[in-house]
């Protein structure tokens, strides 16, 4: 039997689409065990079964090994939120590849695991963090999938906003236009870059600078309930920066103040959704 724990990630972090991810200190924890018969327990009732992303990257692992699946036993504790913008996809996908690697004396490199994992989710930027932990860059070379670790000062508290609603990373990537302008795509090429730097340094007036974007926010806001009361919370709870998380619906603050949760709690006010305050520590892995 194994276990496997793998944390929640934000993705995007404003102007970095599809390549910046952060790993989130909310874990989801698997075991996995050899079966004749898919078994899963602790999932509800809709994804107990083989199209669960989690069986289907534990299969996909065996079969990228020349191993044969007769089944498996699997109990999942799920805490991620599903369809929330906090990686829960990405969670289960690596769940499943690294369960199935561990169990069967690890046949796939962790860069042969990595490519898995990312060509089942289509790309990688949620699946970089919530596999190698911490902030992460993401990016196809050729056609593979490569990630670096990026420095992230220690200062930085992540809080996430999480609404009662979820919204599919499908349709939240449908709104999105097929091309921008070059003026567009300078923008988020600068911002992205100097996010990079400005995250590194801890420096507040930064980052509020560099985690503009308009490549997705711009589009996916009117997708988001109450979005505009949210926004304006956390600029008035004193937030460094609020961007959505990943697809949405649930959208991130960063500060470096220890009592910022608590104050934006106090001054949600969201007529149309509830919304969960929940600091988030970034995790190794
Ligand atoms: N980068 C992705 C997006 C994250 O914003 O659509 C969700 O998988």
């Amino acid at each position: 039997m194994v276990t496997i724990r793998v944390p929640a990630s934000t993705a995007n972090l404003g102007p970095g689409f599809d390549s910046f991810g952060c790993a989130l200190a909310l874990y989801n924890e698997y075991t996995f065990e050899p079966s004749d018969r898919i078994e899963i327990t602790g999932c509800p009732p809709a994804f107990c079964n083989d199209q669960n992303l989690t069986v289907v990257a534990f299969k996909k692992t065996l079969n990228a090994a020349g191993l044969p699946f007769t089944g498996l036993k699997m109990t999942a504790v799920t805490r991620i939120p599903v369809s929330s913008g906090l990686g829960s996809s990405a969670a289960m996908i690596v769940a499943g590849a690294r369960g199935a690697n561990q169990l069967y004396g690890n046949p796939l490199t962790e860069q042969q695991l990595f490519a898995l994992c990312a060509s089942i989710e289509g790309h990688s930027d949620n699946i970089a963090p919530a596999f190698f932990g911490g902030l992460t860059l993401s990016l196809s070379e050729g056609g593979r999938p490569m990630a670096i670790r990026l420095p992230l000062h220690p200062d930085l508290r992540f809080v996430a906003l999480i609404p009662d609603f979820p919204l599919s990373t499908q349709k939240a990537r449908s709104v999105l236009p097929e091309a921008v302008s070059r003026e567009d795509a300078v923008f988020n090429l600068a911002h992205a870059s100097l996010l990079i730097a400005a995250l590194e340094q801890g420096d507040a007036a930064l980052i509020r600078i560099a985690m503009q974007d308009r490549l997705h926010q711009p589009y996916r806001r009117a997708l988001i309930t109450d979005f505009d009361a949210v926004e304006k919370a956390a600029a008035e709870a004193g937030a460094i920066a609020f961007c959505i998380s990943g697809a949405g619906p649930s959208c991130l603050c960063l500060t470096k103040d220890p009592a910022f949760a608590k104050r934006l709690e106090s001054l949600l006010s969201t007529p149309g959704s509830h919304w969960q305050v929940l600091e988030l520590k970034p995790a190794e892995s």
